[in-house]
């Protein structure tokens, strides 16, 4: 097919299905994993005398994210939500910080951040006033009828995140106002180039908490768009918030995510509560959800840090499929519901594809063994095929269990706690290379394991012949073919062990071991 008409054809395939016109996600680069960072909102909140947000705070923050171990694992967007504005525009119109708080305005903030390697993020509005001073007299401004001065403002001040909110906002429709500033943004980095060396594009956040179907526009106009309403640090609320967010799975793609709002991990239900702070932590990992930490990140427990900063969770989280950007398919599921509840996320791609499991207690009874088969897993799409064998990761155990071959039942390997979670990633076991003891003229051939493949690399094209013997010396796989420079052959049914892979081309041969895990 005409390559031109791809994109087109991609479009109206996804239109159908969804019902949607909009249908591409912004391609502009940004966002491709959800976002992670910190947000001021959930703990600090507006104006708390014990709670301080101001200019050290946030300097202390962007060093904690350091000193944490937290940007190491790819935490990276420092956001100051509500109440950082001055209650009245300077004299040009312009939005200012409150020098109560921010002396030196938030140019210097963003620098400081930058400084560290880290992304700044910033709170406005698109109605008259931001939400926490909406109703009342002496509200902080919004962005309403300023919108191109304050786009201007934000990337002058090396914003590169942007939580917009939807108080106050006259009731202009959303996707009417949210365009308008998605407009204004990317105007204002050309507005600014001369002014400013480092203008570039900002992230955008929608954020009017999932009222007029943001799922349904929203990939064209933002990076991602709240789904629910806002989120408390109680266990009730949170899993409120999932249960919103959940069937909207067939919206979310890379550059494009559903946002079941900021995390409560480390306060109020999930400060000591290890348990459901390792679940709300999971179910946003499995959820493909943004991972702001909204707890006081200087000072949290190491239980806490060891939940925010878990590798193979972010990971499940952070997987891009390959880059596949087809909607419906990134966002992990709920494919068993009830007390004990299955999750399963597509990791890699397609094809070659890893799983997440997660098993959920979701009831308050008692510990209980949970079970997931299969085709339960497999309906989630990807390769999985019965027989295929795949290595275990106990992501909060830390540790690795015995392989799993695709067929079966996949448990719990202890009962799953109240409220608590079992999460595996199910891993393709990698072919390793034991040595390379014979090669003559066709060198340097390369023979690697991608996957449940071995892939041989050659210099040249050419008739050529493979063979893979084990040690008894049974042929595993034997072809003879013009071999292109790269031939891939599938593991898959091949026995754990040792085995000899022959490359014959001409009178040329190269031989390598290698182990089959
Ligand atoms: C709204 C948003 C919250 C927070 C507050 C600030 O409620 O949904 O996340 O930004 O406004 O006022």
């Amino acid at each position: 097919m005409n390559r031109r008409f791809l994109p087109t054809v991609a479009a109206v395939l996804c239109a159908i299905t969804f019902g949607a016109t909009n249908v591409l996600a912004l391609q502009d680069g940004l966002a491709r994993t959800p976002p992670m960072g910190f947000n001021t909102w959930n703990y600090f909140g507006c104006r708390n005398a014990s709670r301080r947000v101001d200019e050290n705070m946030i300097k202390q923050i962007a060093d904690a994210f350091i000193s944490k171990g937290m940007a190491e694992v790819g935490y990276e967007y420092v956001n100051i939500d509500d109440c950082w504005a001055q209650g009245t525009r300077d004299a040009r119109g312009g939005l200012a910080a409150d020098p109560q708080y921010f002396p030196n305005g938030m140019r210097a903030i963003a620098d400081y951040v930058h400084s560290k390697g880290l992304k700044f993020g910033l709170y406005t509005d698109v109605g008259t006033s931001t939400c926490a001073t909406c109703y009342g007299t002496g509200g902080l401004p919004g962005m309403l009828n300023h919108e191109q001065q304050d786009c201007d403002t934000f990337v002058a001040w090396g914003v590169d995140y942007l939580k917009i909110d939807f108080c106050c906002h006259d009731n202009r429709p959303a996707v009417q106002q949210y365009t308008k500033v998605r407009d204004c943004l990317r105007a204002a980095v050309t507005r600014m180039k001369d002014k400013v060396p480092d203008a570039h594009p900002i992230v955008y956040s929608i954020c009017n908490w999932g009222e007029q179907e943001p799922w349904k526009w929203g990939d064209t106009v933002g990076h991602l768009w709240r789904t629910t309403r806002d989120i408390s640090n109680q266990y009730g609320s949170q899993m409120d918030n999932l249960d919103k967010n959940t069937p909207l799975w067939p919206y979310a793609r890379i550059g494009a995510w559903n946002d079941p709002d900021m995390l409560e991990v480390g306060y109020g239900d999930f400060a000591t509560n290890y348990a459901r702070a390792r679940t709300h932590f999971a179910l946003w990992c499995m959820s493909a959800a943004p991972l702001l930490a909204g707890n006081d990140i200087r000072s949290m427990s190491t239980q806490i840090q060891e939940i925010l900063i878990n590798k193979d969770a972010i990971d499940i989280n952070q997987d891009t499929l390959g880059g596949d950007t087809t909607m419906g398919i990134i966002q992990g599921r709920k494919v068993v519901s009830g007390n004990s509840e299955v999750w399963v996320k597509l990791l890699k791609g397609q094809t070659s594809s890893e799983y997440a499991v997660m098993l959920f207690n979701r009831s308050n009874n008692s510990p209980v063994t949970i079970s997931v088969t299969t085709d339960q897993i497999k309906s989630i799409g990807g390769d999985m095929k019965n027989g295929n064998k795949y290595e275990v990761r106990d992501v909060w155990g830390k540790r690795d269990l015995e392989d799993w071959t695709a067929g079966g039942t996949f448990t719990s390997p202890e009962p799953v706690g109240v409220n608590d979670v079992f999460m595996a990633r199910l891993k393709i076991p990698p072919v390793k290379v034991i040595s390379q003891y014979t090669c003559v003229n066709v060198c340097p051939m390369d023979v690697q394991s991608e996957g449940e493949r071995i892939v041989i690399r050659s210099k040249t094209t050419g008739p050529m012949g493979i063979r893979i013997v084990n040690l008894k010396g049974e042929v595993a796989y034997s072809n003879q073919m013009i071999a292109p420079l790269d031939y891939s052959i599938s593991t898959k049914g091949m026995a754990r062990g040792m085995y000899v892979v022959d490359v014959i081309n001409g009178m040329e041969q190269f031989r390598q071991k290698i182990y089959l895990k």
